[in-house]
């Protein structure tokens, strides 16, 4: 509106400008035209009456003359009309001929300027011509001709011009601002691409891609000057990629050792019938660091929770991951039963998990889930200081498990350089202060030397909190904070995924695998299918997703039975009973929705309550016509992402949460909130009714922006930001140790 405004007020204030101007001399030009007018019909008048004034003159009959002349001015224009003999005589005339017109005076009535009186009743045109009759051989006729219907017409003019102006400023004013929006969007697309690498327009011919590459490169310049980001020559050119890690870790790190820490193992070996299998677990944050440690190598250090973890391991705990090519060493750590029930389902889960989220559910502090938590989290510690090589490794420390992990890591390790990152959202100030170690938790996490959160909001949410409840100094310019002698950096780091994701290299074409997922579960080849993949945690709101499709049926039952749903649901968490209710309360709701909506046909909604492993979950993105994410609260969800990965086809839409971190870098996905089953249900019924065309817009720019923003950049920034760190501190060290 703003972009409009700014075309549309100068314009208008341009018309009013020339049509002020334009006015008067129009005004003064219709008069002239009129004036000319009535000038040529005073000769005519003249001419015509002549031979009658001059035989009427001639006879001596005045009366008959004013008969005459009266007859003449019934005309409406014709106000008097009068004959002089002489300029000594009285003017022979009707009655209306004012008084300050006399015989003696016409000659003034000859000048242009003399022509137009005022009297009284408005303004009169006075022509005088000469009428010469035998009687009177200096005889002068005097038309007076009533100039008020000029002013009318003028009037008139004058009302048309503000209309012509009027609508000329809203046609082009019109004109103007779809132009300009049009212009704005081409403009902000074309920016867009460019940062993306390709051309104005697709496919970016190689000439014109490199006439515009200087543009791109100033443009991400630009953006990292302004977010003091820095980035690697490999990345500027080429994009973010394995290659750039390793490059990174190569001259700028200098092949310093990286440990990471975090509950989740990337792989589980599980028995199943007596054999070792090996499983992907479903987690965001395996998807995204996985790739990065197959690239850097180093140390993974994790709970090992498989069932046949212990018999794969060698006698430090430790094996070599992936299976099939090993690339890095996973160290198992392991925990009792009762460890696991205070540390993982009791603080991390029944506390932290819903404290941090908005999803209504309350967080239950136990004083013994407290006591593992801090004992798993030294344990932990202990591990790092087992496993590290150097004084000084980078250690990246995953997520909510391990707040108290930095400041431990930091006790045995001080030259360490701890990386938190935290993955799910953090809560505003009086949110998180209900949490009974809210200041423990925060000087734990405040050993860390960098801290980051998805979106700035949490960074902010953190600094507020700090400031709020720790005596430690805030910097808002900087994003910092000093506490206890030390600084900690908190940034905002967007998690991602990998690009092309490795179940793309392996994957059936679109079409194969849209035919292989309804014939598994006999549903017609035409059948329209929407795919929702998560973990069954209520902080997804597979309710809300299922009360929005039921909505859907309500309000447009012509889909029912040529639109399913498939919920690819992955049990977690269960030895919680607020889990263990949800996934009862999500069986009920397919159940009556089903029985609902049972016409005979597929089904409204399919539920799948396994493990999924990647390649059977990209199969099923492949398949989809529309992917539905929406979270009550998350800080990013990949499953967002992978949705758009899997999709290189650019077909399929995504509906996407606004609650999600996601939502901030894909506003081309169609937003909904996910309480509104309403809006979520119009969402869907659009997402099926979107056209080809728009589907592809829409997918492109997202690919395009995750293909670019991808987890080697999520991991390449913290690492470079862990490297300009090391750096200062050494240099500070040094110019210390000169003093
Ligand atoms: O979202 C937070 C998170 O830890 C993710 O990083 C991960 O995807 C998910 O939870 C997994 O949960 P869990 O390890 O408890 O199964």
């Amino acid at each position: 509106m703003r972009l409009s405004l700014r075309f549309i007020v100068p314009l208008v204030l341009v018309l009013a400008g020339v049509a002020y101007a334009v006015l008067p001399v129009a005004d003064n030009l219709t008069v002239r035209w009129f004036v000319r007018d009535l000038e040529i019909r005073a000769n005519l008048v003249a001419n015509t009456i002549h031979e009658s004034v001059r035989e009427l003159d001639q006879a001596g009959q005045p009366e008959r003359l004013v008969q005459f002349f009266a007859k003449i001015a019934e005309d409406e224009r014709t106000y008097a009309i009068a004959f002089c003999s002489s300029a000594a005589a009285r003017p022979v005339a009707t009655a209306t001929l004012p008084s300050a017109i006399t015989c003696a005076d016409l000659d003034r009535f000859t000048q242009p300027e003399g022509q137009i009186i005022q009297t009284p009743t408005g303004r009169l045109l006075v022509s005088v011509r000469p009428l010469a009759t035998d009687r009177s051989p200096d005889g002068r006729l005097v038309m007076v001709h009533d100039m008020s219907f000029v002013e009318r017409r003028s009037a008139e003019t004058r009302r048309y011009f503000f209309y012509f102006f009027a609508a000329l400023a809203a046609i082009v004013s019109l004109i103007t601002v779809a132009i300009a929006q049009l212009s704005w969007r081409g403009w902000v697309q074309g920016t867009r691409a460019l940062l993306r690498g390709e051309g104005l327009l697709r496919p970016a011919a190689e000439a014109q891609r490199r006439e515009f590459q200087p543009i791109a490169s100033d443009l991400r310049e630009l953006i990292r000057d302004i977010t003091g980001e820095r980035q690697p020559r490999d990345a500027e050119r080429a994009g973010w990629s394995g290659a750039t890690i390793r490059g990174i870790l190569h001259d700028e790190l200098r092949e310093q050792e990286v440990i990471v820490v975090s509950n989740r193992e990337p792989y589980l070996h599980e028995c199943v019938d007596g054999a070792i299998e090996v499983h992907r677990p479903a987690s965001g944050l395996v998807t995204a660091l996985e790739p990065i440690m197959r690239t850097c190598s180093g140390t993974w250090i994790a709970h090992g929770s498989g069932s046949a973890d212990r018999e794969v391991v060698d006698r430090h705990d430790r094996i070599g991951v992936p299976p099939d090519n090993p690339a890095y060493r996973l160290r198992r750590v392991w925990l009792t039963e009762e460890e696991e029930a205070g540390y993982y389902y009791g603080l991390s889960n029944e506390g932290l998990w819903p404290l941090c989220h908005i999803a209504h559910v309350r967080p239950i502090f136990r004083a013994a889930d407290w006591e593992q938590y801090v004992a798993v989290n030294r344990r932990f510690a202990q591990a790092v200081a087992d496993e590290a090589a150097s004084a000084d490794p980078i250690v990246l420390v995953q997520d909510y498990h391990f707040a108290l992990l930095p400041r431990m890591i930091r006790e045995t390790l001080p030259a360490a350089t701890v990386v938190t990152f935290w993955h799910i959202p953090w809560p505003n100030p009086e949110a998180f202060s209900i949490c009974p170690w809210r200041q423990e938790l925060l000087d734990g996490l405040l050993g860390s030397s960098i801290l980051g959160f998805h979106t700035q909001f949490h960074c902010n949410n953190f600094v507020d909190t700090v400031d709020r409840l720790l005596e430690a100094r805030v910097d808002r310019e900087t994003f910092t904070v000093s506490y206890r002698g030390e600084l900690t950096a908190v940034n905002r780091y967007p998690i991602s995924i990998e690009w092309p994701p490795l179940p793309m290299h392996t994957t059936r074409p679109v079409d194969a695998c849209r035919l292989i997922v309804r014939a598994r579960h006999q549903l017609p080849p035409e059948q329209l299918l929407g795919v929702g993949v998560d973990r069954l945690d209520y902080t997804k709101g597979i309710e809300e997703r299922f009360r929005a499709v039921e909505r859907l049926f309500e309000r447009q039952p012509e889909w029912i039975g040529r639109f399913s749903f498939i919920q690819i649901a992955a049990p977690s968490r269960s030895g919680i009973e607020e889990y263990r209710q949800y996934q009862a309360r999500v069986r009920a709701a397919v159940d009556r929705i089903n029985r609902r909506f049972d016409h005979g046909g597929p089904p409204a909604i399919i539920l799948l309550v396994s493990h999924h492993e990647p390649d059977q979950v990209y199969e099923y993105y492949r398949a989809a016509d529309l992917c539905f994410v929406n979270s009550l609260h998350d800080g990013m969800n990949l499953v967002a992402k992978e949705f758009l990965a899997a999709r290189d086809d650019e077909r399929g839409v995504l509906i996407l949460s606004q609650f999600t971190g996601a939502a901030r870098e894909l506003p081309e996905a169609m937003i909904v909130n996910p309480y509104d089953s309403d809006q979520c249900a119009a969402a869907l019924n659009a997402a099926l009714l979107m056209p080809e065309h728009e589907q592809r817009a829409r997918m492109r720019l997202m690919r395009g922006l995750v293909g670019e923003f991808n987890v080697y950049r999520w991991a390449g920034r913290m690492l470079i930001d862990a490297a300009s760190m090391r750096n200062r501190g050494r240099l500070l060290k040094r110019s210390g140790q000169a003093e």
